[in-house]
């Protein structure tokens, strides 16, 4: 009853609104409390290894001749001149029989292009879109002006360093569909498969980039999408007749990878970032117990209310940024983020010409599809085992985080890291980005945790400089 009761409130609640953040609505938050609740029902045993449930078989490929080219963007509406890279989008199919098909973007490097490694980048949601948030806000080669209908560069664009490929994902995510409607019901293990198919078949579409260095990337949900991927690629690049996938390395931003860190990380941060009262972080200390074992007493429900009352103005994904307001004055540049910008983002993606230079079907975008996070069906309580694995096989492992962020904040990663007990091979220290500090990172064994100053949950929205300096670092296999 308490599930379908949660499932009709938040159903009412984000028809309306379905951007990050706007009006409170937190795509994150939402699904965490329906996973929450169903675990109170259903005395959910722990799945520690996620790759129990994959077993190899080879993964569908469709004939992929000629689409690369049909896939070419020859410009998209409002784009500035001078740009000096190509830009591909299109769909993969991964089940012809369910016609479900995802939906990419990539944008190359202006320079080095046939050098540069190749990265897969994913937002999280569950249910959020990489391309409009991903690319079209964050870390792609464009932003949407205040008119909502031209482009300008975004001179600190990843793809100055690298191919960068953004992924819709799973089905249902902003253009990415399915023709059978009950594919919409998903969770990690089918998202995992998936990307693993759409890879496999992408990689036959664009050959040259098949033995290329190769990176996962992404933020928040896509702490559980990344290092489940990782593991799966891993898995299968060693029993595969099909493409080897030259998975070097990945990283993931204030992300979401154990319940436990998540509640008692982002409390703390409330509490000593002056949101709430000492009283309600008292409270929330002494009657909650965030374990996966632990049962979650009205009395905690009722302080993690409060928690949310008291913090409810706040832009939760960046604590110190101004909301978006009908009076609040454009500022059209990259250095000082827009809080608009996902309304700009919003009306650009949703104009015909701009579906159709995308080569999209024509469809109502959405930043986020509420309806995924809802019906999501499975989720493990925490990926730290996924992420301990991977750091012993050889990739490279970074965790980073913009730190102010009150979603998934500092505190939280750094509560997960200490979790994973690796020890110190570089201590703390700042780095340093054009004379000012850029954060602070930790060497860890097998793992490397950078932070962004003054940066929220989208880490290259708030701060450009500093998230190209960080992605380089990545990239080179260097600290910062
Ligand atoms: C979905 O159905 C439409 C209409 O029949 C078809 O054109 C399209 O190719 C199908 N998609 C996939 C991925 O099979
Ligand atoms: C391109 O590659 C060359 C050779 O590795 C390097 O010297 C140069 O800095 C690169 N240019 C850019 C813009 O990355
Ligand atoms: C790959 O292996 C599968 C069995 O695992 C087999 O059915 C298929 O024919 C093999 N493909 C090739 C190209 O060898
Ligand atoms: C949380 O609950 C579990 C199970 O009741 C218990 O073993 C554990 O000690 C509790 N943890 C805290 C921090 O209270
Ligand atoms: C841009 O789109 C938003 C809706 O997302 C709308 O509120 C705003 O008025 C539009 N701006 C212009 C200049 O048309
Ligand atoms: C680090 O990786 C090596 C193998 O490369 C492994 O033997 C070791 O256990 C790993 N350590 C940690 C803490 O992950």
């Amino acid at each position: 009853m308490k599930i379908i009761f949660h499932l009709f409130v938040h159903f009412s609640l984000l028809m309306f609104v379905s951007c990050y953040g706007d009006n409170g609505y937190d795509p994150l938050e939402n699904v965490l409390k329906i996973q929450r609740s169903r675990r109170k029902t259903q005395n959910h045993a722990s799945k520690e290894d996620v790759t129990a449930e994959y077993s190899y078989s080879p993964v569908y490929v469709g004939p992929q001749d000629g689409l690369k080219d049909a896939d070419k963007i020859t410009e998209l509406p409002g784009q500035p001149a001078g740009v000096e890279f190509d830009q591909y989008s299109g769909y993969v199919t991964v089940d012809p029989n369910h016609g479900r098909a995802l939906f990419y973007y990539l944008a190359q490097s202006p320079v080095n292009s046939s050098t540069n490694p190749l990265v897969l980048w994913l937002n999280g949601g569950p249910g959020c879109s990489s391309f409009g948030n991903g690319a079209m806000m964050e870390l792609g080669p464009f932003r949407v002006n205040a008119d909502n209908t031209t482009l300008s560069q975004n001179k600190y664009a990843w793809n100055k360093v690298a191919n960068v490929l953004f992924l819709e994902s799973p089905a249902g995510v902003g253009f990415s569909y399915s023709n059978t409607s009950s594919d919409y019901q998903t969770g990690d293990i089918q998202t995992a498969k998936d990307s693993y198919t759409f890879l496999v078949n992408w990689l036959e579409r664009f050959p040259d980039y098949k033995t290329r260095d190769f990176y996962l990337a992404g933020e928040s949900y896509a702490g559980h999408y990344v290092p489940q991927l990782a593991q799966l690629i891993l898995q299968n690049n060693k029993i595969t007749n099909q493409t080897v996938i030259n998975l070097k390395g990945i990283a993931i931003g204030n992300a979401y990878i154990d319940d436990e860190t998540a509640n008692t990380g982002m409390f703390d941060y409330f509490w000593s970032h002056a949101l709430i009262s000492d009283e309600i972080h008292e409270g929330i200390v002494s009657n909650c117990n965030f374990t996966e074992v632990g049962t979650i007493t009205a009395a905690c429900d009722d302080y993690q209310s409060q928690a949310t009352t008291a913090r409810s103005n706040i832009y939760i994904y960046d604590i110190y940024a101004p909301l978006c307001s009908p009076s609040s004055n454009s500022t059209p540049s990259i250095s000082e983020f827009d809080p608009c910008t996902q309304n700009y983002i919003y009306t650009y993606l949703n104009t015909p010409a701009v579906q159709q230079s995308l080569h999209a079907k024509p469809v109502q975008w959405e930043s986020c599809n509420t309806l995924i996070g809802l019906y999501w069906k499975d989720m493990p309580f925490t990926v730290l085992p996924v992420i301990q694995d991977l750091m012993a096989s050889d990739i490279r492992v970074w965790i980073y985080s913009g730190d102010t962020d009150g979603r998934v904040p500092v505190t939280s990663s750094r509560y997960s890291i200490n979790k994973l007990q690796t020890s110190v091979k570089t201590p703390w220290y700042p780095w340093m980005y054009e004379g000012e500090v850029g954060g602070c990172v930790v060497g860890y064994q097998n793992l490397t945790f950078v932070t962004i100053r003054g940066a929220g949950h989208f880490v290259p929205s708030y701060q450009p400089a500093r998230g190209l300096a960080f992605f380089s670092s990545f990239l080179e296999g260097k600290l910062p």
